[in-house]
């Protein structure tokens, strides 16, 4: 089959397709022709060298697909031969066939071409995990999340907005911001001109938003702090901004908030599972009611994953990039 290979620590242009051995499905696993793999921030990261892979993990890149089931392990009951599916993977995308556990597997939904489909278990299972299943973002309440723009952003205003709460954005232009606003955002704030505390403030009465789903990490640490309201929860799942920060915690003591971070990748595979099943059950009739679409930016031959990795770090995308093997 071929892949994509890392042929060395680097810029996009390591990136290359090449002829490999091609991957089986083990016990519990299913084997997937890839039709689509959608890329993650974190593949940057992997690409240069700087993210340690979970033990097992495949050493080609890709982190979600869609596709056709072309193999079933032993012991796999639920999928046979045959179905399109889209799936969880902790690697292994950006390929022809990948092979995955059978419990992050999800049927293709109703209404969802299978193309599309590959942008959205990454994105699906992170926001259900973390600001759903985690930090318990109820209807009524108020939700902020940065980098609304992103793969995990669309996604987060989207299933936000679904579930009856006011959506708070950042980005950093005004087209993004407008993006943003088409997809349900009820405030949007440009980071890069207002200061997002005191809009935050300025919106909610002084009063602060319920959760904060945070992908910048040190630089916006107190300010997050300073922007949750009473029982507030801030969730990091990301450090674009740095992993480092002096704080006064203060107003984790004066309002009782909650500092939680995870990854989804180094999750072990029944914990992976769980989230997995969570979603088809709470997340896929939202997708199905057409309440939430995945935001797919555009798309590259599999061969062309250089130029894919150049786009997502000019940071000119808005939503998810796909790879077509083809
Ligand atoms: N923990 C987990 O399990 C998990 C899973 C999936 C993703 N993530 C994280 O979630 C984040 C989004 O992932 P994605 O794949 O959706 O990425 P993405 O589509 O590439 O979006 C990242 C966005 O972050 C903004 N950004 C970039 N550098 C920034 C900075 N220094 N300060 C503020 N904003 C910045 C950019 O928007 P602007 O142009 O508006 O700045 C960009 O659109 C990443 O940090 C990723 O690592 C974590």
């Amino acid at each position: 089959m071929k892949a994509v290979v890392i042929t060395t620590s680097g810029g996009p242009e390591v990136l290359q397709l090449r002829e490999v051995e091609d991957v089986a499905a083990w016990d519990g696993e299913i084997l997937i022709r890839v039709t689509a793999t959608a890329l993650n921030r974190t593949d940057t990261l992997q690409r240069k060298g700087a993210y340690q892979l979970p033990p097992g993990a495949s050493p080609y890149l890709g982190l979600e697909c869609s596709g056709v089931v072309e193999a079933v392990g032993k012991g796999v009951k639920r999928w046979t031969i045959g179905d399109q599916v889209c799936a969880l993977l902790a690697g292994g995308g950006y390929a022809e066939k990948v092979a995955v556990p059978a419990g992050q597997v999800l049927p293709l939904p109703s209404g969802v071409s299978l193309t599309e489909a590959a942008g959205l278990p990454e994105v699906a299972c992170t926001v259900w995990s973390t600001v759903f299943m985690t930090s318990r973002l109820s209807p009524g309440e108020s939700f902020l999340v940065h980098g609304g723009s992103s793969g995990i952003g669309t996604f987060a205003i989207q299933i936000a907005k679904h579930i009856g709460a006011k959506v708070f954005v950042t980005a950093g232009s005004a087209e993004k911001l407008a993006f943003c606003k088409d997809l349900g955002a009820d405030v949007c704030i440009n980071y890069k001109t207002e200061d997002f505390v005191a809009r935050v403030k300025e919106e909610t009465g002084g009063k602060g938003v319920d959760v904060i789903l945070d992908n910048v990490g040190g630089p916006y640490f107190q300010r997050n702090l300073e922007s949750l309201g009473v029982d507030g929860r801030l969730f990091i799942i990301g450090f674009q901004g740095g992993n480092t920060t002096q704080a006064n915690l203060g107003p984790l003591l004066a309002r009782r908030l909650t500092v939680q971070a995870a990854g989804l990748r180094g999750r072990a595979i029944e914990d992976k599972a769980r989230i997995v099943a969570e979603v088809e059950k709470q997340v896929w009739p939202a997708v199905e009611a057409g309440r939430v679409r995945p935001v797919i930016h555009c798309s590259f031959p599999l061969a062309q994953a250089a130029e894919a990795h150049r786009l997502m770090e000019s940071s000119a995308h808005t939503g998810k990039i796909l790879l077509l093997p083809s």
